[in-house]
């Protein structure tokens, strides 16, 4: 059997100033979500967007958004990024003292709930949550900016977590978050990913319909 992975362009590398252009473009190609990153200054050391661009994102978007909070306290945020339009909301481990509450709230707003999870951070510290997951988010850089070069003891962390996944019946689809790019992509399907964020691999190219089509293109052989 084989299959295709779901591609999720993360706008935080597109042209703000043009942003419902880079919509629109999304909107054309054979992506299937958009990535939108939220940074708060305090869990990451950099700020990016808030609830007035993502609501305006969602006016002119035609696929699912796909949003990652790199915020503490997501708890005081997540039915407002809900109302923003957000489909898939995922918070960090790291920043959730209480993470089994976190999840149990984003899906009670009818979101799939997805948990980031940082480099250093073991998959197995999911182990109790997992079956209630629809998405890992596993951060193949550290979380903050785009462009970042991939940290290759992903794929050990990917096998790892597919593993987890599959002796406890989860649902979960698993994310690859940085430095996603041509050289890793089906390494990364291979290991077990599911989903593929890309931003500057996508939006720093000539023609990003292209890459976005050659991404969603590798085929996965799966047993
Ligand atoms: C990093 C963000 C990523 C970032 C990926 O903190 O979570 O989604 O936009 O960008 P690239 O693909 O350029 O590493
Ligand atoms: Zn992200």
């Amino acid at each position: 059997m084989s299959s295709r992975p779901i591609i999720a362009p993360s706008i935080l590398a597109s042209d703000f100033a043009n942003l419902e252009r880079e919509i629109t473009m999304i909107n054309n190609s054979e992506a299937d979500w958009i990535h939108v990153d939220i940074m708060d200054g305090v869990f990451v050391p950099n700020i990016s967007m808030g609830l007035p661009v993502v609501e305006a994102v969602n006016r002119h978007a035609t696929k699912p958004l796909d949003v990652h909070l790199m915020i503490v306290q997501p708890e005081r945020f997540v039915e407002a990024f809900r109302k923003a339009g957000a489909e898939v909301i995922s918070v960090h481990v790291e920043a959730c003292p209480h993470l089994h509450r976190n999840i149990q709230q984003i899906k009670a707003l009818g979101c799939k709930a997805g948990v980031a999870i940082n480099p250093h951070t073991s998959v197995f510290e999911l182990e109790n949550v997992i079956a209630d997951l629809d998405l890992v988010c596993v951060m193949s850089v550290n979380p903050g900016f785009g462009g970042q070069k991939f940290i290759e003891n992903t794929y050990a962390k990917v096998r790892q977590l597919k593993e987890l996944i599959v002796e406890t019946n989860s649902a979960a689809r698993i994310e690859i978050d940085g430095g996603v790019n041509m050289q890793n992509a089906k390494l990364l399907l291979d290991a077990g990913a599911d989903v593929l964020v890309a931003g500057n691999f996508v939006f720093s190219a000539p023609d990003p319909l292209d890459v976005i089509q050659q991404l969603k293109g590798i085929s996965v052989t799966t047993v």
